[in-house]
């Protein structure tokens, strides 16, 4: 009989911060693969809102329950990055029509770069078509509801910050 090898899927992302849409896509997904890795990028020249550590403390109080799921950091090529976790296969999630072309490029691209790595395209739940990371600071930021948009850790957490203190997540 055949043995049977793992499939590892890697969720890459800026995830600042973790929705229900991404919370979503990594259900969905861990439903397909033996693990998936949410793989929070490192990136300098940006200013998030939460840092990355925060960020991988709240997707893992998300996740705790679920072993099948890993959260993890990187930097550079993710497609150097998925090879390091032995993946074979690139997550992402789209949305709408609008997402398309950005995906589509970096789904070449990285094709270009490693061509046994596929790229997989996930749909969210229709209600979260119209969610985002950006919309969700902004809704917070100017005093709207964010219930049910991102995981009541995250919410937590949003909170937190907005009154300058510091917590932890799990
Ligand atoms: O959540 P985001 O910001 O849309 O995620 C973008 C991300 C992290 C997937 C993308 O910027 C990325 O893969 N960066 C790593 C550097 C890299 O490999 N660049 C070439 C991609 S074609």
């Amino acid at each position: 009989m055949a043995s049977r090898v793992d499939r590892v899927a890697v969720y890459p992302g800026t995830f600042d911060p973790l929705t229900n849409g991404h919370v979503d896509i990594i259900r969905r997904g861990s439903a397909l693969f033996d693990r998936i890795v949410v793989a929070i990028l490192v990136n300098p020249e940006k200013s998030p809102l939460f840092t990355v550590e925060e960020r991988v403390e709240m997707t893992r109080a998300v996740f705790k329950t679920q072993p099948g799921v890993e959260v993890d950091t990187f930097q550079g090529l993710l497609v150097d990055y998925a090879k390091k976790q032995e993946a074979d296969v690139i997550v992402r999630g789209l949305r709408a029509i609008s997402d398309f072309e950005y995906e589509m490029e970096m789904a070449l691209m990285n094709r270009r770069l490693s061509p046994t790595i596929e790229t997989v395209l996930m749909m969210p739940a229709e209600s979260y078509t119209y969610l985002s990371s950006r919309l969700v600071k902004e809704i917070f930021a100017l005093g709207g509801s964010i219930r049910g948009l991102v995981p009541d850790v995250v919410e937590a957490c949003l909170e937190k910050k907005a009154s300058g203190d510091k917590h932890h997540y799990a």
